[in-house]
């Protein structure tokens, strides 16, 4: 079989090296893909978040099946012209993908089916928005409804910044059309869990729960960025509260979609916090997130792309979905210094062979003579399996280390607050 991969980072590449272990799989094309993953797969230059280009593409090319892995395509589409032109595809379409590309639409969807959310308001002007900050609780977030490449949240601790916040968002159109609508909400507390899932609007299966790590330095300092490390299962998600978030939020969410005539087929993100009041969405995503999958995918013991295939056909139910539940996984991210800021490019990277294996990259090019040279700000994942956490992490961090990059650095406590978690 041919397969076509639509992204080009970390996550992609976990998809890609899982993928491949299905032995009907003959060559893999990741559009755009990366320089660091051309072992894996054959990197076609076209942008991922070009529809046209990117479909012109596939009718050449004719592969027996798609994912498209990241939220802009999705969103826009692409999934929806790949099924036209008769190429299968893992991931949702347009109508259903607007769970994570419309904040407004999300949040009324789970006040109209009660499923569990931090309370909300939706502007689309700025004057009743300022008007709303100048009274409501503080702190509070102000979202900015559409698809902001992870930036559209401002958590804010005084009235001050709810203020410029909004103003930053519908009066200077930091995010562009994406803040035109802003959603203002309560502040939740409490710690994150990540669950993936696969689904085929009839059946829905958890995959193993995952942390991510947002802040840039050791000890959740500094700015967000894109995610700076994971680790798997997430110990704050105990056997209780996933039955609880199946029956409260995971089902009805699948079967609120489902009422709206929205099926949604790929996989579904919940961005959960644990309160005390109970598990809370904090927002879904219409793909695996990133690096999430980094940590998740390497769990998985069963079949990626039978999984994803029977996603597709709707028949999920019969699939085979295996994760390693009595074993753990620590994903260590290595980013060019000065990310998430300003950063350069073009700095070497060394890998050595016996780490290779465990290495998704998301921001690198080769170079002359094969030299891998960073071209991003998130440039590599590296993850380990172990039995414990501990061993996980240890095993993370011990193959980091064999990694030469100068210029680059990564959080030392990945884990950190997933082992306290443990040890209490
Ligand atoms: P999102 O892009 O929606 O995942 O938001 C980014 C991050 O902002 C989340 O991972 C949370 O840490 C934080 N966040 C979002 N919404 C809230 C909320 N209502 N209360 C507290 N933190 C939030
Ligand atoms: N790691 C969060 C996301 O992929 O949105």
């Amino acid at each position: 079989m041919k397969i076509m991969v639509v992204g080009g980072g970390g996550r992609e590449h976990a998809i890609i090296k899982k993928i491949k272990e299905n032995p009907d799989v003959e060559k893999i094309y990741a559009v755009p893909g990366n320089g660091g993953m051309a072992q894996d797969a054959e990197c076609v230059d076209i942008d991922a978040e070009d529809v046209p280009a990117v479909v012109g593409y596939a009718k050449e090319l004719k592969p027996d099946y798609a994912v498209v892995a990241p939220d802009d395509p999705l969103v826009a589409g692409m999934v929806d012209e790949l099924e036209k032109i008769g190429i299968p595809c893992f991931g949702p379409e347009a109508k259903a993908a607007i769970i994570e590309g419309s904040k407004a639409f999300s949040k009324d969807l789970m006040k109209k089916y009660g499923i569990p959310t931090a309370q909300y308001a939706t502007f689309t002007e700025e004057e009743p928005a300022l008007e709303y900050v100048s009274k409501c609780d503080i702190p509070v977030v102000v979202k900015a409804s559409g698809l902001a490449k992870g930036k559209g949240v401002i958590i804010c601790e005084t009235r001050e910044q709810a203020v410029d916040a909004v103003k930053s968002m519908m009066e200077e159109k930091k995010f562009g059309n994406s803040g035109m609508t802003v959603v203002i909400e309560e502040f939740l507390e409490g710690p994150e869990v990540s669950v993936l899932s696969f689904t085929d609007g009839e059946t829905l299966i958890p995959m193993i729960s995952s942390m991510d790590h947002k802040r840039a330095f050791d000890g959740d300092k500094g700015l967000n960025t894109g995610g700076m490390g994971t680790i798997a299962p997430n110990p704050y998600y105990t056997q209780e509260i996933a039955d609880q978030c199946m029956k409260e939020i995971f089902l009805p969410t699948m079967a609120a979609m489902n009422a709206e005539g929205r099926t949604f087929k790929g996989c579904l993100y919940f961005g959960l916090m644990i309160t005390k009041d109970g598990p809370k969405v904090i927002e879904y995503n219409c793909r695996f997130g990133d690096p999430e999958a980094q940590v998740v995918l390497p769990l998985l013991d069963s079949d990626l792309l039978s999984i994803m295939m029977h996603c597709t056909d709707g028949t999920l139910k019969d699939a085979d979905v295996r994760f390693a539940h009595d074993e753990a996984a620590c994903c260590v991210v290595m980013a060019t210094k000065g990310y998430p800021e300003s950063y350069g490019k073009g700095f070497p990277i060394d890998i050595p062979e016996d780490v290779r294996d465990h290495v998704y990259v998301a921001g690198a090019d080769l170079g002359e003579g094969g030299q891998l040279l960073s071209h991003g700000g998130r440039v590599l994942g590296v993850t380990e399996r172990g039995k414990t956490l501990k061993e996980a992490i240890d095993k993370a961090y011990a193959s980091v280390e064999k990694i030469s990059f100068p210029d680059g650095f990564y959080r030392h406590d990945i884990g950190a607050r997933a082992m306290k978690a443990l040890e209490k």
